[in-house]
């Protein structure tokens, strides 16, 4: 039977579809790249903002359609609106035959089973330790077009205890638990072993691992995810480590000396920041201040000074004033971002912003996000052209789309660099190359 996968949200969603790939295709059954070939489609979705689940909402309203033509067809809805809707999904979407949340995702391949065996509608959205340790499988078969290989996503944390009052992930993904050491290294060699070059953590917040769901940051000494990249860059094949997203008051001196201290450790750090107004980071409940942000960044400058930063950033959040925004603003400036994700501020039910007075205008949102992305894209035009004439060391990563003849890959401070390959070129090399043209948002190299 053939599977038609479409994600949506954020890396750990990603992850999980393609963890849900690994062992469908472990059971023979087929991945294919588009809904019209498949007889089971599944939709990975996301809570985070009200304009993702309408995407998806929209997208599994309008399979009715193909399902009147193929009536064996079977469609789940999974993930993160899976685990807030519930039953209300089947009710707005008659045609649905499975919901499938956050805890049961390595039932999966189960509940597929038994709904080709006997149609009806099935519904399981308990929470469920198990699925952090049963979705470490990978889809890996060399095929680049669905998941790639030469870059990987492991998830070392699953869940979150923070409650910032905006966000409804707490409530979607259920508490914090982490893997083990022993655990991630395992799958890390894994996956090195199959032709990985690249692996990326991911959690909530990856710098909590292994501290229990304690929501106060360690003491300085104190930081297993340190202990975890210890150990990570060791492994032998293995050329490069991110994360993502790590919440700034954990970055402790250890963690920072760590970061420095392992070669194979990305010099490119996403750092959240939500807000530059400490008035607002408040009402957030997100326990750091803009002082303490910039004094990390500055710790973390100061041991790497090639180190590039992105973040996170939500603009009308309930009381935003002019002011509040305008210290975002500078905050922004100050840090100098090479790539941010600015977001108009949603409310979702259950959080406690979204019962906050004085929510702000879509017409204010707007202007201000744009704001911003002008901020941003000044930075990126200034900081480029401080590439030119430098070498610099890319993993490749593809072909880029306008031009076949040509390749872009990565430098591990995340600028994307296209160059002209030469025969022995492949994807996953890490080649060397001298940057040439350095404008707007793209740079230019060549091999050396
Ligand atoms: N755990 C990560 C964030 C995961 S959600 C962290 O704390 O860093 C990704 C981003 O979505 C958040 O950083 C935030 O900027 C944005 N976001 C979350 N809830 C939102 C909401 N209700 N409206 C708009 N943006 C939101
Ligand atoms: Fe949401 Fe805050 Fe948890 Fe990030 S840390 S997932 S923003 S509650
Ligand atoms: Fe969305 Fe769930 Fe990720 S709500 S951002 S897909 S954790």
């Amino acid at each position: 039977m053939k599977v038609f996968i479409k994600t949506y949200g954020c890396q750990m969603n990603i992850r999980d579809s393609e963890a849900i790939a690994g062992m469908l295709k472990n059971a023979n059954y087929e991945i294919v790249d588009h809904e019209s070939k498949a007889d089971i489609l599944l939709f990975n979705t996301c809570s985070v903002r009200e304009a993702a689940e309408n995407k998806a909402i929209g997208k599994v309203g309008f399979m009715r359609k193909l399902k009147k033509d193929k009536p064996h067809l079977i469609i789940g809805i999974l993930g993160c609106m899976a685990q807030s809707k519930g039953d209300e999904l089947f009710e707005r979407l008659p045609h649905l035959d499975f919901v499938l949340g956050t805890g049961q995702l390595h039932k999966l391949l189960d509940t597929v089973n038994s709904l080709v065996e006997e149609r009806k509608q099935m519904l399981l959205t308990a929470e469920c330790n198990d699925v952090l340790t049963q979705m470490g499988v990978h889809y890996n078969d060399g095929d680049t077009s669905n998941f790639s290989n030469y870059s990987s996503f492991i998830a070392i944390t699953r869940g979150c205890n923070r409650f910032c009052s905006y966000c409804i992930v707490p409530y979607v993904r259920g508490r914090e638990i982490s893997r083990t050491i022993e655990d991630v290294v395992a799958e890390a060699r894994e996956l090195v072993a199959s032709g990985t070059k690249e692996i990326t953590l991911l959690g909530q917040n990856v710098a909590a691992f292994g501290l229990g769901g304690n929501v106060n940051p360690p003491e300085e000494g104190i930081s297993p995810f340190a202990d975890l990249l210890v150990e990570l860059n060791k492994i032998e094949g293995l050329e490069r480590i991110r994360f993502t997203s790590p919440y700034v008051s954990y970055f402790n001196d250890k963690l920072i000396q760590t970061m420095a201290d392992c070669k194979k450790i990305c010099h490119n750090i996403h750092l959240p920041m939500q807000s530059g107004s400490n008035r607002i980071l408040k009402l957030m409940n997100r326990q750091y201040t803009r002082e303490m942000y910039l004094e990390k960044v500055a710790k973390m400058r100061a041991l790497m000074p090639d180190i590039t930063f992105s973040t996170d950033i939500i603009v009308g959040f309930p009381g935003e004033t002019e002011e509040d925004f305008m210290m975002t603003k500078t905050l922004m400036e100050e840090v100098g971002y090479d790539n941010a994700y600015i977001f108009k501020y949603s409310p979702r039910k259950g959080t406690k912003a979204a019962a906050m007075d004085d929510q702000i205008s879509q017409e204010i949102k707007e202007e201000r996000n744009q704001i911003l992305l002008q901020v941003l894209r000044k930075q990126v035009e200034s900081d480029i052209k401080k590439l030119l004439g430098t070498t610099q060391e890319l993993l490749v990563e593809g072909v880029t789309k306008t031009n076949k003849d040509r390749f872009f890959g990565k430098t591990d401070t995340s600028w994307v660099v296209n160059f002209v390959p030469n025969a022995e070129t492949k994807v996953g090399d890490i080649v060397k190359v001298k940057i040439t043209q350095a404008n707007a948002v793209t740079a230019v190299g060549e091999l050396v």
